[in-house]
Parts: structure tokens; sequence; C-alpha cells
């Protein structure tokens, strides 16, 4: 096949893609995502490479070129299992850097340097050194939003699909849980074990109100609220559920709810609504700026100049790995 029969090959490939997002993209901005498509898509065969998307991703990026999608723990497990010479995470780096842990010997490429998380940027390896000295014997349970460092300083890591699951399984009294305030608090509640908690918050979640969801509830009749656990439990206490982003997938999947508010992300509800055009969602939401930097042009340029690559430092990574190891035995 000439070079231009096998573009026109990919760009079939993308437009047939269409009708799937149609109901989240109008037909006139889809010229502006389909070249970039087509090119990602003969990128990834080019290069034996697959695609992770979070749930966060936006709908042309998770509906069109996502190999693996789900939530921080799906995408863990699924990182365990892939078969390809190339990982390019459409997520951000703690999401890059745990799928690095977990094939070390793989390509894994980061869209953007600027994909960060608030929630891991609010606490050191020293930070949990610290907090070990000052409550000796007592275990570090972490979340994955966190560095591979650490993550080498703790005992096991959770993810808001597993973190109740994850204590549990600990069988003890008392757990150091960083860095998420409010999740370790709706833990706590949850699971009545006494959680040494860190200020960290996600920039996303804390800034629903409980004021916010009367008002939304007020507004629309019959309306089912799902809120996400690292929102302030005050704002869990108003919701009708409470989980992970998978959690409130399966949710939605569940067909419990015809008018639904996610307190959570803005594209969930975009995804969701691919998914299940029955199904109303109400739209008012908060944008992650980190994982917004991962945009089709982005994942393009990575697959074209193979960068950038994520590596994580021979001094933390079996630590690291062995904290995640942990947590997907659970
Ligand atoms: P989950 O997808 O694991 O629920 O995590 C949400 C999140 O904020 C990831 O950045
Ligand atoms: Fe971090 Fe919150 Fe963005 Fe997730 S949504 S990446 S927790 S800042």
């Amino acid at each position: 096949m000439t070079a231009s029969l096998q573009m026109s090959f990919w760009q079939e490939q993308a437009d047939s893609l269409y009708p799937r997002v149609s109901h989240v993209i109008p037909a006139m901005e889809w010229p502006a995502f389909s070249e970039d498509i087509a090119a990602i898509l003969a990128l990834k065969e080019k290069h034996n490479a697959v695609i992770l998307a979070h749930n966060y991703q936006t709908p042309e990026i998770f509906h069109c070129v996502a190999d693996v999608k789900g939530d921080s723990l799906a995408l863990a497990r699924k990182a365990q299992e892939v078969e390809a010479d190339v990982i390019v995470m459409a997520g951000v780096a703690f999401m890059a850097e745990t799928a690095k842990l977990l094939n070390p010997s793989k390509k894994v490429l980061l869209p953007s340097v600027e994909a960060g998380c608030s929630l891991a940027d609010s606490i050191t390896a020293a930070d949990v050194r610290l907090l070990r000295a000052r409550y000796p014997g007592i275990p570090v349970v972490t979340y994955v939003n966190t560095s591979a460092d650490v993550k080498a300083e703790s005992d096991i890591c959770c993810t808001s699909g597993n973190a109740r699951k994850v204590i549990e399984s600990l069988g003890v009294e008392e757990v150091i849980m960083i860095p998420d305030e409010f999740l370790a608090q709706n833990v706590a509640r949850e699971t009545g074990v006494k959680i040494i908690t860190w200020k960290g918050h996600c920039e996303v979640h804390e800034r629903f109100t409980p004021e916010e969801i009367r008002q939304w509830r007020a507004a629309w009749p019959g309306l089912v609220v799902l809120a996400h656990p690292e929102c302030p439990p005050e704002v869990v206490a108003e919701a009708d559920y409470s989980g992970s982003t998978a959690g409130m997938s399966d949710f939605v999947a569940s067909g419990k709810a015809g008018r639904v508010l996610l307190v959570t992300e803005c594209s969930m509800s975009d995804n969701l609504a691919v998914e299940h055009p029955e199904v109303e969602f109400v739209r008012p939401c908060n944008l992650c700026p980190h994982m917004k930097h991962i945009t089709l042009s982005a994942i393009r340029k990575a697959l074209e100049r193979m960068e950038v690559e994520v590596t994580v430092d021979a001094s933390v990574a079996d630590r690291a790995r062995l904290s995640i190891e942990r947590m997907l035995a659970v």
C-alpha cells in the first residue's frame, strides 16, 4: 500500500468512529479531531502501542483512540496485562509511573509533563518518613495519587475503588492514610478504623459544597447524586451514592437512575452519556486542569516523537512496586 492509500485507510477508520460519539461531539467539531485520530491509529499499529485512558479523558480520546479504559484501579490492574512495546498513558503522571512500575521493560509515554495532580504534589517521601517517626508501628496506606518516591515509603497502596478493602485487610485499629484528607475521613466513617490523615486535597473535588448539591436537587426533581470520595465528607453525606469513577459508571449502568448528577470531573458525564444516551446528565462539574493537558494532538506528538518517556529511579522502583502489588493482591 502506498503512503497515501494507507493514510486514507486510517482516515476511513477514524471517520467510522464518529457515530459512537455523535451524541456528545457536534458534527461540525468532528473534522478538528478526525485527522489526529487517523494519525494516532496508524502510529499505534506502527509502534505496537496501546493507549490507557482514565475516565476523566475527553470523549474523542476515551471513545476513539483508547484501548484500555477505567478508573485508577482498573488502569493499574490492566497495566499488568498489557501486551505491547509502548504504553501511552492518557491520564496523569502518577498513573504513568504506576504503569511503568508494573511494566519495567516497556516504554511508557506521558503526552504532557504538565499532567500532574494536586494530591501527588501535597506530600513528599521525607514527609512520610516524618509521619512514621511520629507514629511508630502504625501502617502507612498510600493513595495511588502519589509519586513513586512516596509509594516506596509506604506499606500498601489503595485507590478510591478499594480503600475500604485495603484498610480492612490490615486488621488493625489505626492506620496512617495519605495524602487525601477527605478520602481518609470518608473511609474512616465507613470502616470505623481510626485514621491519621494528611492535609492533601484534590483541587477538583474539594470545590463542591453541600449547599450546591441541595440547590441542584431543588432545581432538578428526581435527581440522583453520585459523589466521588475525594469530595469533602459533608458533600458525600448529601449524595445518594459515593464511589470511585468505576463505581459511579457501574451505578449509571445499573439503570437505577434516569437523571444523574456526577459530583466529579466534567468528562465523566460526557463519556457516560455516550454509553447511556437514555440517561439525563445534569452537568455542573469541575475540570481537572492536569487531565486536560492530555489532548489528541499531544498523544499524536508523543507517538511521533516517542516522548515524554517515564522512568522511575532504581533506588525506589522495587519498594514502590511492592506497595502496588500488595494492593493488587487484596
Ligand atoms: P478513580 O478513577 O480511581 O476514582 O480516581 C479519581 C481521580 O481523581 C484520579 O485522578
Ligand atoms: Fe489529581 Fe484531582 Fe486531577 Fe485526579 S482529578 S488528577 S485527584 S487533581
